[in-house]
């Protein structure tokens, strides 16, 4: 009998990182996958499982404008109990650390489904930073059976907090998977049709912890910058959050050498990605994707648990202090031998295979 296998997600970067794997999954014949929704993001979310084919068998559809943790977390936890009892599933699968991901494990544990965590192991060891993504990671290793963790440093990391070496993995990340399809030497835009004689600056932004005044910050710092330099433009997919787009319109409005748009395909981001000149971000996928692509990435947060790219040279993390960020990017503006040390193309995240590694297992220790 085929082993049933539920994989969980509900927002963009869990869906980018999980999608490859459904599509992996639905190939194996000792395995039945179904796909559940929550729908904590929703243009976002259907973006992704768009481009990638996938449709899901639940929907929750609990996102509501300004959510609050609190909302996301009761209406998933209403919502996934009938779906977890009525599909039964052998083992349910989330992705990373967000609240679609923590609530999930918590309904799992009630209910005693094992749960296998993709993208395990990532720290910081500040409960509050990212918020709330490093209490949600540390909570689901600890309901989590299988660890599919995507470098040795995130097993480093599991084993010192006691986890069985045999329950952890280490298969890469399943975002080189999806980089491995995306990226193509002829891919035009009118977006960089428009940026073509310019340096194009790739932004994105949205942590919960940057709301407020530190995006104020990262925004004037992104804006003196413009003005200063002739030959820079900027192209920034800015985030669905009405709070960040506000913030957004009142710093950066009216500057014609930044476009803001809607948030782009993966297809379309991987490719702008790949054209652009440097990235400025807070966005955890895009710290993973950077490195293969060779952008020297500046991360606008006070810590990340991706010292993988630090050490590859490719990120440097920033802060979200204006006149700090504003330093940083003058610098690899003007100094070309900064700029080339951390352009390096190097890929500490795996080979973009993870999804067949995962697979395996789930075949190995499920059938
Ligand atoms: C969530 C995750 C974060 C992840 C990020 C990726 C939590 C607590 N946060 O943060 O870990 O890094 O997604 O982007 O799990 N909105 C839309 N349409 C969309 C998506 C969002 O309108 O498709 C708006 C809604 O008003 C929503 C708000 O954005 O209330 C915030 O969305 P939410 O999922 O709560 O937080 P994110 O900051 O996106
Ligand atoms: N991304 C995208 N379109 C955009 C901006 C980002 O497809 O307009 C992709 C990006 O390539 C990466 C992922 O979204 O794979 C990152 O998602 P996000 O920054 O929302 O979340 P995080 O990774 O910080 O959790």
């Amino acid at each position: 009998m085929k082993k049933k296998v539920m994989l969980v997600f509900g927002t963009r970067p869990e869906a980018i990182k999980m999608c490859p794997l459904v599509n992996e999954l639905k190939k194996r014949k000792n395995i039945q996958a179904v796909v559940c929704v929550t729908g904590q993001h929703r243009q976002m979310l259907d973006q992704v499982l768009e481009t990638f084919q996938v449709v899901p068998a639940y929907d929750f559809s609990i996102m509501k404008e300004k959510q609050s943790l609190f909302d996301i977390t009761t209406n998933i936890l209403n919502k996934i109990k009938k779906a977890l009892e009525t599909e039964k599933p052998d083992i349910v699968l989330v992705h990373g650390d967000t609240s679609t991901t923590f609530v999930t494990a918590l309904a799992c544990f009630y209910l005693q489904i094992p749960v296998g965590h993709v993208e395990a192991g990532l720290r910081t060891y500040n409960i509050n930073s990212p918020y709330p993504e490093e209490f949600n990671r540390q909570a689901v290793s600890i309901i989590s059976e299988l660890h599919f963790a995507p470098t040795w440093r995130a097993k480093e990391n599991l084993i010192k907090e006691g986890k069985e070496e045999h329950k952890i993995w280490i298969t890469g990340n399943t975002v080189i998977d999806a980089l491995r399809t995306t990226v193509k030497k002829d891919y035009t835009h009118p977006e960089l049709d428009w940026a073509a004689h310019s340096r194009l600056i790739f932004i994105t932004a949205h942590r919960r912890e940057n709301l407020g005044e530190p995006m104020h910050h990262i925004f004037r710092a992104i804006r003196r910058i413009l003005e200063e330099y002739p030959d820079v433009k900027a192209l920034y997919p800015i985030h669905m959050n009405p709070v960040i787009r506000k913030a957004a319109k009142e710093e950066l409005g009216g500057t014609d050498r930044i476009h803001i748009i809607d948030p782009v395909d993966v297809f379309d981001c991987h490719n702008i990605m790949a054209k652009s000149y440097l990235i400025l971000t807070d966005s955890g996928g895009i710290q993973e994707e950077a490195p293969s692509l060779g952008k020297p990435v500046l991360v606008v947060r006070d810590t990340t648990e991706r010292p993988e790219g630090i050490e590859a040279g490719t990120l440097k993390l920033v802060g979200t202090e204006e006149e700090n960020i504003y330093q940083h990017f003058k610098e690899l503006l003007e100094n070309e031998t900064v700029y080339h040390n951390m352009a390096r193309a190097n890929n500490p995240y795996g080979d973009g295979y993870a999804c067949k590694r995962i697979a395996d297992v789930l075949e190995e220790n499920f059938s």
